[in-house]
């Protein structure tokens, strides 16, 4: 029963959801059902009439306006079909793209955690490969939404013929035909309708369940197959597929899971056919029965045939399309189980921190930023990939932080630029937590070049102005800080041609350590008071870090900057020293303080400068 409840829940939710995007789809759905199944119940009407008149004697010439009549109607039904065929595909497809733009502007306004989540990751993932698989909305609205309409027009008229039986009194003289009069007909009439829905009841849940096996099942499967589609589709992973020869591995498991998915689909969908099937059958024999029992009152004199034959019709009609829908059910579940993944993923609160406290503008950058027995968990994750970290930067000074892989450099800057927030103690910046500010305000007093710095596929300038705003002239001196403007200068649209060809066929494919050069540029050009760079030089030559370190460190004058290296030449550029193991700030100090200790500093510089000798 709570399993009944979630499932109308979800329903409820994804038609509210349809609704919101557009409240005409819901409507123009339902008028197109109408005019969809309508014809049969048009036909079943006038065929009862034009035997009843025929019964009564009437000659052709009377029967004329009612052919004509019927005629009208099934002209005007079936253009009106045509029409709102169309109308109810567009409104569906209409529904289908603002969701589409409403998700993704959701990955816009959810927090960093959220959208980096594994759960959320995971989550969204579904949504995807659901929707791919099941044909998400779309598929749910044609399909789903029309045949459950057909189905409340089906009751509406089963409803008004078996009132009509319910008012029938057969006179006493017609013997067995009294039967009519008996509340056991009624009765009678009302389970024989009922059977079908019975069996369906029993029988789709066991369909439902085979094919709910079969879906976790392939699932996984699938994700599998996605994953090796996604690596063979993205061309940066060409080269490595091709030097290690992994094409004939990767085919092998392709083809292994595409396999084993059909199998387990088509196995699935043989044996649930066979439960989903009866209920069907059984309502034909049913409707047999009922030609007998609504015949009693014909017999009786107080129902005409063709209105029997209509009734019959009526109910037969809704027998059919209840089956239809209960048939099917297994499906519409299946999809609203994956459009809950929609339902749930918009419903992740947007990020606001409620924070409001304006950031006090001071000329003279004196911005103190400070760790306080700072510790942090990924979401997700149980290991601390920081731990109690206290650490002060002194205003204007250079920190160079260094560590092995996964000390946690990179996850401090995560912390203070407010992507994360500490699981436990404080960042404070001028002694206030720094969740308190404004987060736009807060965040223009940082520059960060990340490790895994992206450029879009704008211009040069539009990149380095992270902006469409473009101060040209700052934009020249950025580039020539960061050593890539003779470089752009040699570009025939120089600032203005576009990083990449996605989108734009002219744009330029600039090496990896360019596009570094671009990333630090853009650091520089944003004239904030702390300057974040983490691994900005990895992809450099080291003619290009040694003189981008020089003039960057000249150029920013009084600034903070925290430069995160594993060259460890980059640290004499620095007046302290930070290093991180596991996550712990374990020493600090300066270049010589720290060789003199027989430190992790001391062991990691002598072996790099080992192979410089
Ligand atoms: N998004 C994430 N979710 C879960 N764990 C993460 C995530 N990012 C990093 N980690 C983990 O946190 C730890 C610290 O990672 P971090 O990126 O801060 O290391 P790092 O010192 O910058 O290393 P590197 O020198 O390789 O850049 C690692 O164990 C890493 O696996
Ligand atoms: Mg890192």
């Amino acid at each position: 029963m709570a399993k009944n409840n979630q499932l109308v829940r979800r329903y409820l939710r994804v038609v509210t959801v349809i609704h919101q995007m557009d409240h005409a789809a819901l409507p123009v759905t339902f008028l197109y059902a109408l005019t969809q199944v309508g014809g049969p119940y048009i036909n079943l009407a006038f065929l009862g009439i034009l035997i009843n008149r025929m019964t009564v004697g009437t000659n052709l010439h009377q029967l004329l306006p009612l052919m004509l009549l019927y005629l009208g109607l099934r002209f005007g039904l079936a253009i009106m079909n045509q029409w709102l065929e169309k109308m109810s595909s567009d409104h569906q497809q209409l529904v289908d793209s603002r969701l589409d733009a409403t998700t993704t502007e959701k990955l816009l306004t959810i927090s960093y955690a959220d959208l980096d989540d594994p759960q959320m990751r995971k989550n969204y993932a579904a949504i995807q490969r659901g929707t791919a698989m099941n044909g998400g909305l779309t598929a749910l609205m044609e399909e789903g939404l029309v045949n459950f309409f057909s189905l409340l027009i089906a009751l509406g008229f089963a409803f008004g013929a078996f009132a009509m039986l319910l008012r029938m009194h057969v006179p006493a003289r017609f013997g067995f035909a009294q039967f009519v009069n008996s509340p056991v007909y009624v009765l009678l009439l009302a389970v024989l309708l009922l059977v079908p829905f019975g069996l369906s009841a029993m029988a789709v849940p066991k369909g439902d369940a085979i094919m709910q096996a079969v879906l976790k099942k392939i699932i996984v499967v699938n994700a599998v197959y996605t994953y090796f589609l996604n690596l063979v589709e993205n061309q940066h992973n060409g080269p490595l597929i091709r030097l290690y020869n992994a094409r004939a591995g990767i085919i092998h498991e392709e083809r292994t899971r595409f396999a084993t998915s059909n199998a387990i689909t088509l196995r699935g969908d043989v044996h649930s056919t066979a439960y989903v099937m009866l209920p069907s059958i059984v309502a034909s024999i049913i409707t047999g029965v009922l030609y007998v029992l609504v015949g009693l009152p014909v017999f009786g004199g107080v129902l005409a045939i063709g209105t029997a034959i209509m009734v019959v019709g009526y109910l037969e009609q809704f027998m059919m399309s209840f089956t239809a829908f209960m048939k099917d059910v297994a499906d519409y579940n299946n999809m609203v189980g994956y459009l809950q993944y929609y339902t749930d993923f918009l419903a992740i609160p947007d990020y606001r921190s409620g924070a409001h406290l304006p950031v006090e503008k001071r000329d003279d950058g004196e911005y103190e930023f400070s760790f306080n027995d700072v510790s942090f968990k990924y979401p997700g994750s149980d290991v601390w990939a920081l731990r109690h970290v206290n650490l002060t930067l002194h205003v204007g000074e250079r920190l160079a932080i260094v560590g092995l892989n996964g000390s946690g450099k990179t996850t401090l800057v995560k912390l203070l630029t407010r992507l994360f927030t500490p699981t436990e103690g404080t960042i404070t910046l001028n002694d206030i937590d720094v969740q308190k500010y404004d987060e736009a305000e807060y965040r223009s007093l940082l520059a960060v070049v990340f490790q895994d710095f992206k450029l879009f596929g704008y211009s040069i300038a539009e990149n380095v102005a992270a902006s469409a705003a473009v101060d040209t002239q700052r934009v020249w001196q950025a580039l020539d800080v960061a050593d890539v403007a003779a470089r752009i200068h040699e570009l025939p649209a120089g600032i203005d041609t576009a990083v990449g060809k996605d989108l734009d066929a002219n744009g330029v494919e600039l090496s990896g350590g360019e596009a570094q050069k671009v990333a630090i540029a853009r650091a520089w050009y944003k004239d904030a008071p702390l300057i974040i760079l983490d691994e900005p030089t990895a992809a450099l030559d080291p003619l290009s870090e040694a003189a981008i370190y020089q003039r960057f460190d000249q150029l920013i004058g009084n600034k903070t900057a925290i430069y995160i290296s594993h060259r460890m030449s980059s640290t004499r550029f620095a007046q302290r020293i930070a290093v991180f193991k596991d996550g712990a700030l374990v020493e600090m100090g300066t270049h010589n303080g720290l060789m003199q200790q027989d430190g992790l500093y001391r062991e990691l510089f002598t072996a790099q400068a080992k192979y410089y000798q």
